[in-house]
């Protein structure tokens, strides 16, 4: 499996991808019934100051896709989607610490995602990333904050 940037001809690779998803899987990372070629769509385009990585097997073609979107200054949502069948193999866990990565060289020093509080993979996934974590419980969700690297150095030094 190799990670590289998203980019828009991936469309119809991702549609294949999200046609290996469950309608369950796609709604824990849309947050609604989302038609596989709108969130292909969605997948592939990445607008400036953003970044949207894949990974890819040679055997299966996308299996995996993570992104990282500028909300503000110094700070950005983080989202992940891992093909059925590849889930539990560790593609979460990489893109999530290459997107850490790179926003800490990007001066983004707060990732924050929403997930649900049955939601134990993507839960698990940011608990064994190693970055310092905060948690806010919302009526339907949970709201998770992260440090990215370059804070955790900074913290450990001092
Ligand atoms: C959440 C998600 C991205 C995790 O990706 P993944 O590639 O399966 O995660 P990893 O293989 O890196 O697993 C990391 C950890 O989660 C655990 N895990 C994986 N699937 C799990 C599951 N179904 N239940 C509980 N823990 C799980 C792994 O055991 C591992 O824990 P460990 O470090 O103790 O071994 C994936 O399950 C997914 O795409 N879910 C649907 C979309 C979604 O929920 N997106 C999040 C909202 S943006």
């Amino acid at each position: 499996m190799t990670l590289r940037a998203a980019r828009e001809s991936d469309e119809p690779g991702l549609v294949r991808m999200l046609e290996r998803v469950s309608r369950a899987g796609r709604s824990q990372r849309f947050f609604g019934a989302t038609d596989t070629a709108r969130a292909a769509r969605q997948l592939a385009t990445v607008a400036a100051g953003d970044l949207g990585l894949v990974a890819q097997s040679d055997r299966c073609g996308l299996v995996a896709h993570g992104a990282l979107y500028r909300t503000g200054d110094g700070q950005a949502e983080v989202a992940f989607l891992v093909r059925e069948d590849w889930q539990g193999r560790g593609a979460g866990a990489l893109l999530l610490s290459h997107l850490a990565e790179a926003a800490a060289q990007a001066a983004i020093d707060v990732l924050v995602a929403t997930v649900r509080y049955d939601n134990r993979a993507m839960i698990s996934v940011f608990e064994h990333s190693g970055l310092p974590m905060e948690l806010r419980y919302a009526p339907d969700s949970l709201h998770i904050t992260l440090s990215t690297a370059a804070d955790a150095a900074i913290a450990l030094a001092a």
